[in-house]
């Protein structure tokens, strides 16, 4: 397959070789391996709580959180959010993700992952690597986001730059997750999907 083939390439590219070496350097403590390890993906706009809702589940579950906020923070040191620097990150992540799935390490992906082009790479690392993907969406009303972020802002303990122009600016590009996945209202009781999704991984 085509995307096989690039990312065999991208393994051989010696900066996405160092950029993965950074991320690792600064990941911290991993769970033990399994011989079937969870792969969680979050999707969702800025401010839905995704964030929130991966250390819930992290609280639960033997995995590792890679946000994407804090990764690009370790590989750039005043993050533009630009695309080439986008791309260099995610391929980093990309090729992280699949590592540690190989070590057996299971991990919540927490990043926007809005477009099925940026998810078709997880999915492609899944069926590749025949390990147990859990898609979530995550959603909140406009309104509650808008209030959330403005008082992220103020209180800036979060990792995300996002605000509400960022929102604003993101909202066209969601698009619906083709494959199966759960769907979690963060304005409400989130243990119900908690509660299905770590039902599921223990499975
Ligand atoms: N279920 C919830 N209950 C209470 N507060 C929440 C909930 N979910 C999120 N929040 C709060 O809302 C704010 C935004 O949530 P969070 O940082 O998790 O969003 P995010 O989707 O990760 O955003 P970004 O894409 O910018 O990283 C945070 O201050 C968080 O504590
Ligand atoms: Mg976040």
């Amino acid at each position: 397959m085509e995307r096989n083939i690039l990312y065999s390439k991208d393994v051989e590219h010696p900066q996405f070789g160092s950029d993965v070496q950074r991320l690792i350097e600064n990941l911290g403590q991993l769970p033990e391996p399994v011989a079937e390890p969870a792969f969680i993906v979050v999707s969702g706009l800025p401010g839905t709580g995704k964030s929130y809702f991966c250390r819930q589940l992290a609280e639960r579950l033997p995995v590792i959180i890679l946000e994407s906020d804090a990764l690009r923070k370790g590989l750039f040191l005043s993050p533009t959010y630009s695309s080439p620097e986008s791309s260099r990150l995610f391929r980093a992540c990309h090729l992280l993700i699949e590592r540690l799935l190989k070590q057996g390490i299971s991990l919540i992906f927490d990043a926007t992952n809005l477009s099925e082009g940026h998810r078709e790479h997880l999915y492609s690392i899944a069926d590749r690597l025949d390990v147990r993907l859990v898609l979530v969406r995550v959603e909140a009303p406009p309104e509650v986001v808008y209030d959330r972020l403005k008082t992220r802002q103020e209180n800036s303990e979060s990792k995300s730059d996002a605000d509400w122009a960022v929102y604003r600016r993101m909202k066209p590009s969601v698009q619906n997750i083709r494959r199966n996945h759960y769907v979690v209202d963060t304005s409400r009781d989130i243990t119900p999907v908690l509660d299905k999704i770590i039902r599921e991984v223990r499975r």
